[in-house]
């Protein structure tokens, strides 16, 4: 899914795992601060599996990971959480390699990824949660049209600590592509 002449969203497939896993294990410390799964992918075969993992889901219709390529590296991946098709509402995860941060890549992403689910999927709500204290992630769903909806206290187990969660939000009827 092109999205102008320098970015490119594309389906996550085995020929990009060794890719894939070479730029998590440059970025640890960095994208680690914010994902719990980075200190599990320890080596190439992890990011096989989790290659695999969404191509399966991708084939049940339950999630959607595509790699980002700027300028055809790689720069970081987007994906759907699982697709609620009963209340038609999904969350998007997402990650950028430290040094492609900075040039609004994520925000169009952001972007692409939620008409995708509008149009393309028929979803009506799609979310955005982010660790409160995350103010680069809040920012880019905030510039991408999401609306601060509330705050989940004691989201998610980071490393060593709960954190509370900024969740942001958007309806079908809401967006402006
Ligand atoms: C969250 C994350 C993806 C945000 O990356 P980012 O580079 O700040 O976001 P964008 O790609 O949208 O770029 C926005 C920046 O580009 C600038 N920019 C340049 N051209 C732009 C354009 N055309 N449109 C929007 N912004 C643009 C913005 O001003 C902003 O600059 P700033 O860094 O000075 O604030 C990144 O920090 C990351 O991967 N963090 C670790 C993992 C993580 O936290 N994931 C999210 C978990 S909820």
């Amino acid at each position: 899914m092109p999205i102008d002449k320098s970015l490119d969203l594309a389906l996550l497939e085995h020929r990009h795992a060794g890719m894939l896993f070479a730029v998590i294990d440059e970025n640890r410390d960095h994208l680690r601060r914010y994902l719990p799964w980075v200190d599990n992918t320890r080596s190439v075969h992890d990011s096989v599996g989790f290659v695999q993992a969404t191509l399966e889901q991708f084939a049940r219709s339950q999630s959607l990971s595509a790699g980002i390529f700027f300028h055809g590296a790689l720069a970081g991946v987007i994906g759907y959480h699982t697709i609620d098709w009963a209340n038609r509402r999904t969350a998007l995860g997402y990650w950028l390699s430290a040094s492609f941060q900075g040039h609004g890549i994520m925000t169009r992403a952001v972007r692409a990824m939620t008409t995708h689910a509008f149009t393309a999927l028929s979803l009506h709500r799609m979310e955005i949660r982010a660790a409160t204290d995350n103010k680069r992630s809040r920012t880019v769903a905030e510039r991408a049209g999401y609306r601060l909806e509330g705050v989940c206290r004691g989201a998610e187990w980071l490393h060593d600590r709960f954190v509370d969660h900024a969740v942001y939000g958007v309806v079908a009827s809401d967006w402006k592509a």
